[in-house]
């Protein structure tokens, strides 16, 4: 499925082994993800590495563990890896590629993030970890897509589903952890940001809509972020199953928070890679690895019927 016939890998030529010296300390340039110039700075420097006209994107994909395969098939493909990107956060987490690529998907022109920040990676500083979203929606992303792993918590989930993401419990932003905490600069968009619609409604019936026509099993559900890195015990398991979550995952939120910040209308989606344990007695281990080998098997079905659903949305 991987096809970058016609990609363009933006590595400038003095760079034979990764980072220079230069480079690396380019990136490793401090900004502050709360300030609105810092993220112009980075709009900018993208802008002028690929190009203003490539740089520009109406559509935004965040391609979690599960839905990597997609970002493989944007046609005339212009990748910019997250290290040449001074002050961008960097991923380390196995299955992240850590590129932007930008291109055209369906007709429509996108930008695909290979790769997302988990909070647990950046110290809880969720304001980085969101930088990407602000700065998509300055190259002029109207829909984002975002998809993630997900433990089934609710019992009629297994290995391999798709379930479409209605609503969900911020559990880090609940405890204080969101990116709007701190001082709010306007241009970011408002102080109080109303999340009753999070997951776009018109947006989901498409993807029902896909689904059916495709005869794909889809289920509608809530999820929960959890701030991780640990997976959750049977009883952590039991309460989000009490407080009415349907699959469990530690990012996405965060993300969907910001974007409604910015006006960005959400389409979500998580890959069940494992079955979460309810039961102590019970339990079985989950691994990293599971997580990998699931989100791999089912990936490509995911991202062929989210190439369905891009070629049908209207932006
Ligand atoms: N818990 C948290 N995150 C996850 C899980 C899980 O069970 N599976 C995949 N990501």
């Amino acid at each position: 499925m991987h096809n970058f016939a016609h990609s363009r890998l933006i590595t400038p030529s003095t760079m034979e082994n990764n980072n220079s010296p230069t480079q690396a300390a380019e990136h490793d340039q401090k900004i502050d993800p709360r300030n609105f110039d810092d993220m112009l700075a980075i709009v900018a420097s993208i802008k002028e590495q690929v190009g203003e006209e490539t740089a520009r994107a109406e559509l935004g994909i965040i391609c979690g563990s599960g839905l990597g395969p997609i970002g493989d098939t944007v046609q005339n493909a212009t990748i910019l890896p997250y290290s040449k990107i001074p002050g961008f956060p960097t991923t380390h987490v196995v299955g992240h590629k850590g590129n932007m690529v930008f291109g055209q998907l369906g007709g429509k022109k996108v930008v695909c993030l290979q790769g997302r920040f988990h909070p647990y990676e950046h110290s809880m500083d969720l304001a980085l970890c969101t930088l990407p979203v602000r700065v998509m929606h300055q190259l002029g992303v109207k829909v984002m897509i975002v998809s993630n792993a997900a433990g089934g918590i609710n019992t009629v989930l297994r290995h391999g589903d798709l379930m479409l993401i209605k609503d969900h419990i911020f559990l880090p932003g609940l405890a204080g952890f969101s990116p709007l905490v701190g001082c709010n600069d306007p241009r970011f968009g408002a102080r109080f940001v109303s999340v009753h619609d999070a997951y776009d409604k018109q947006l989901r019936q498409l993807a029902i809509d896909v689904g059916r026509r495709n005869n794909m099993t889809l289920y509608e559900g809530v999820y929960v972020m959890s701030g991780g890195p640990q997976y959750e015990s049977p009883a952590e398991v039991s309460l989000f199953k009490t407080v009415g979550a349907d699959a469990l995952g530690m990012s996405t939120c965060h993300e969907v928070t910001v974007a409604r910040q910015c006006g960005i209308k959400v389409l979500g989606f998580s890959l069940i890679t494992n079955i979460a344990n309810l039961d102590a007695d019970q339990s079985v281990e989950v691994s990293h690895e599971e997580v990998l080998d699931i989100a791999k098997q089912a990936g490509e079905r995911a991202s062929r019927f989210v190439s369905d659903i891009i070629q049908e949305l209207t932006i």
